[in-house]
């Protein structure tokens, strides 16, 4: 897929690049709402992603192509706020922010990719830590992949997502055939080997396409840190919900306001089901993961309200074909896609019965994407 942008590179500047980047996708596992809980995740990268080639310009300009939709934007960098202002200019404007105590310099850069946009699979962290790891590499800064996990996460904040980190971390530090496990509460973090023998991670695009700029998201974070601060008050000195266990579940239950306490509850199992889910990939029981994923999808869309009518109708169809062995809503919500875990793969025959039963009840066509844990940018770029 590279040529096709080094192609285009060469056409619009003249010269060949000299830098590249891959930014993978995320797919999660499980651990959903968790990371802003200083909670744990079990994500990994994917074989979809956006690539990057850049190379130096010499002038004092930054030249972006997005190959997908081939706008392009000039920016000053005397005055950087460009006149045209593609969608995607808000992630390039927080990331030069972000930038704006160094001496920036030109650069020419053409990105591209296949990774759905607004499916819950991590495209706007592609683009932001895709676009601060090769500003880092053009200039020679050869910051920690601490600081550019950081810097990432600062930039997305700055769109009005109050995020956490499992995104940013998983796009730098993912690996072929792991999944990460990590601890949102120092950020300590193992891979984890994925024994998947003759099983396979799927994902179903329900074409319900979300910013989470537009949703409740902001609001579940909100309601953590009140619930976390009634409980301070009033049950026992806790600054996190991650110092919660399900034992302290029964005594907060008639104390609580109801909805807080939902969330409060959703957020305890869900931390509990990710160390279960790693004794089940160790022990290669994918049954038992299987089981996971439908409670953790039972949770996110009963008690924590993240999802839609469209991913319970997936999660739902999907619980009965044996092929399924789990299924739920991946991501932030609110639309995107559901991860399947399969015994096999998919039949062509299940996959046709799929599409049309979904159309007739939404009118949209699923997209199913099969999808496999694959390196990070730390593992992928190099200088050309
Ligand atoms: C989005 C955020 C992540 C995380 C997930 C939900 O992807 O960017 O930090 O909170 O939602 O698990």
């Amino acid at each position: 897929m590279t040529t096709v942008f080094e192609s285009l590179f060469i056409s619009s500047f003249g010269r060949s690049p000299q830098h590249r980047v891959f930014a993978p996708g995320r797919v999660n596992i499980i651990g959903e709402h968790t990371d802003y809980n200083d909670g744990f995740v079990l994500p990994f990268a994917t074989s979809q992603g956006i690539w990057f080639l850049a190379s130096p310009n010499s002038k004092s300009t930054i030249s972006i192509i997005a190959a997908n939709t081939t706008e392009r934007v000039d920016i000053d960098l005397k005055q950087p706020d460009a006149e045209q202002k593609p969608g995607w200019f808000k992630f390039v404007q927080q990331i030069l922010k972000i930038y704006s105590s160094v001496n920036i310099l030109g650069f020419d850069l053409v990105f591209g990719g296949n990774l759905p946009v607004g499916a819950g699979i991590s495209s706007s962290s592609a683009l932001t830590c895709g676009m601060i790891a090769i500003i880092d590499q053009l200039h020679d800064m050869n910051r920690s992949t601490t600081e550019l996990v950081q810097m990432a996460v600062t930039a997305e904040r700055g769109y009005g997502v109050q995020g956490g980190i499992m995104d940013q971390f998983t796009i730098f530090n993912g690996r072929k055939n792991q999944a990460i496990l990590l601890d949102c509460q120092d950020n300590s973090f193992e891979y984890i080997d994925l024994k998947l023998a003759d099983y396979s991670f799927y994902l179903i695009n329900t074409q319900v396409k979300h910013n989470l700029i537009d949703t409740d998201y902001n609001q579940r974070h909100n309601e953590c840190i009140e619930a976390t601060h009634w409980i301070h008050d009033h049950y026992k000195p806790i600054t996190t919900l991650r110092s919660l266990v399900s034992d302290d579940l029964s005594a907060l239950q008639p104390i609580m306001d109801e909805v807080l306490y939902k969330r409060v509850s959703y957020v305890v199992e869900e931390n509990e089901r990710v160390l279960l889910a790693k004794q089940a990939l160790n022990k290669a029981d994918l049954h038992t993961l299987g089981a996971l994923l439908y409670a953790s999808h039972e949770g996110l869309s009963k008690k924590y309200e993240v999802s839609c009518p469209e991913l319970d109708w997936l999660v739902a169809y999907s619980s009965t074909n044996p092929t399924f062995v789990g299924s739920r809503m991946m991501g932030g919500g609110f639309g995107g896609c559901t991860l399947n875990l399969l015994k096999g793969s998919l039949h062509a025959a299940d996959e046709a019965a799929l599409i049309q039963q979904y159309y007739h009840t939404f009118g949209m066509k699923p997209d199913i994407i099969p999808v496999s844990p694959a390196s990070g940018i730390i593992e992928t770029c190099s200088k050309i």
